[in-house]
């Protein structure tokens, strides 16, 4: 097991229930740690970008729109195996098939507005981080 580096977002539907700190004590119950955080408002485009792996699914524009609807919360998390962690504290994208306990099983609100999200491997967590912060800006 390494110390890994993995992309948060606290999503709109949670930001405007202010749902930011429950959120966050799970993250933080789990053993992982807070290592950078922001509250940006996305513009569609920027949002877009950050999609752009999913640019050709059905759901792309509504998924870009909402994520721009309000602000968000990008964070670093930083802990052992933290990109599975954060996978398992987050639950299934779906949140009819979240296990109980799990963020989205108690917060979110449907498939599209679920929530959060996590990067979900060392390679798009790399370019995920990168697309938010700027290395000085992540304190461990
Ligand atoms: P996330 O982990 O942020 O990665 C891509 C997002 O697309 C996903 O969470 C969901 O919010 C969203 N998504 C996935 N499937 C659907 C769907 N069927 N309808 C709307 N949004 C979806």
């Amino acid at each position: 097991m390494a110390t890994e580096r993995t992309l948060s977002i606290i999503k709109p539907d949670a930001t405007k229930r202010n749902l930011t700190g429950k959120i966050n004590a799970k993250f933080e119950e789990a053993g992982l740690r807070i290592v950078a955080q922001k509250r940006i408002h996305l513009t569609k485009a920027q949002a877009g970008e950050f999609y752009k792996v999913h640019a050709e699914r059905p759901f792309y524009d509504e998924l870009c729109d909402f994520m721009a609807s309000a602000p968000v919360v990008v964070q670093v998390l930083e802990g052992e195996s933290a990109i599975a962690k954060n996978r398992e504290v987050m639950g299934a994208t779906n949140p009819a098939d979240a296990d109980a306990g799990t963020i989205r099983a108690e917060f979110a609100e449907s498939v599209g507005e679920n929530s959060v999200h996590g990067s979900d491997a060392p390679e798009t967590a790399a370019e995920e981080i990168a697309y938010f912060f700027a290395g000085l800006e992540i304190v461990g």
